[in-house]
């Protein structure tokens, strides 16, 4: 059986890492259930050049390839209707990349405003995995105190912080730094970046 994946795109700088997370997952035979929010699509259009068009179809555009066997549902931030306003819809993991503060807020208070929030909300009460990659810098004392309490509520909290000792040659590559450890977290095997202790005999 295919592993679900929830995936969420907000309105943080760094749409690119929610692509390059599909662009990774979607090379498996795997169920994505995508909401991406209103200010994610405005984010996006600004830096990625996305134009409005079938969002499969830009993921193409973009070097993304598709596993026959992968299915991608695309849902729109205020369909409660969807599978991952429910508890009773058992998913593999959601990821927020990259989440913004406003969605880590509503999170970390519990108000489910709206498909990203109600899902994160669920995988948390039903004590699934629910990774968030949250950017903002410099963070307030508000920021630090809703990252804590979506830790201690069971998130892992895993801001897109690249690693430079696998010595990137591209942006790409400083992306799939921090993708990596999402598919780790996951469990879900890639070959994105050597693990260290790897190039020791
Ligand atoms: C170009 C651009 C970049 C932004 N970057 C961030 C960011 O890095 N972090 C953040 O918390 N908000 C950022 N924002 C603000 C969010 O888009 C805004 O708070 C929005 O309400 C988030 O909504 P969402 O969480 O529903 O996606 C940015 C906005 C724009 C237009």
């Amino acid at each position: 059986m295919n592993k679900k994946i929830v995936v969420a795109i907000c309105g943080a700088s760094g749409s690119i890492y929610g692509i390059r997370l599909l662009k990774a997952l979607l090379k498996n035979p795997i169920n994505i259930y995508l909401i991406i929010s209103n200010a994610g699509y405005k984010v996006l259009e600004h830096e990625t050049g996305y134009r409005g068009e079938s969002f499969s179809s830009f993921l193409k555009d973009k070097g993304v390839v598709i596993h026959n066997d992968a299915v991608l549902n695309i849902y729109e931030q205020d369909d409660f209707f969807a599978p991952p306003a429910s508890g009773s819809f058992r998913n593999d993991g959601m990821v927020i990349v990259p989440c913004s503060m406003k969605t880590l807020g509503a999170i970390a208070s519990g108000i489910a405003d709206n498909l990203i929030h109600r899902a994160a909300d669920v995988n948390l009460k039903e004590k699934r995995p629910l990774i968030l990659l949250p950017r903002e810098t410099p963070l307030s004392l508000i920021h630090l105190k809703n990252m804590y309490m979506a830790a201690k509520a069971g998130a892992t909290i895993m801001p897109p912080s690249p690693s430079f000792y696998s010595n990137p040659q591209s942006i790409f590559d400083l992306v799939d730094s921090v993708i990596a450890r999402v598919l780790d977290h996951l469990k879900i095997e890639h070959d994105l970046v050597k693990q260290w202790g790897d190039n020791i005999v």
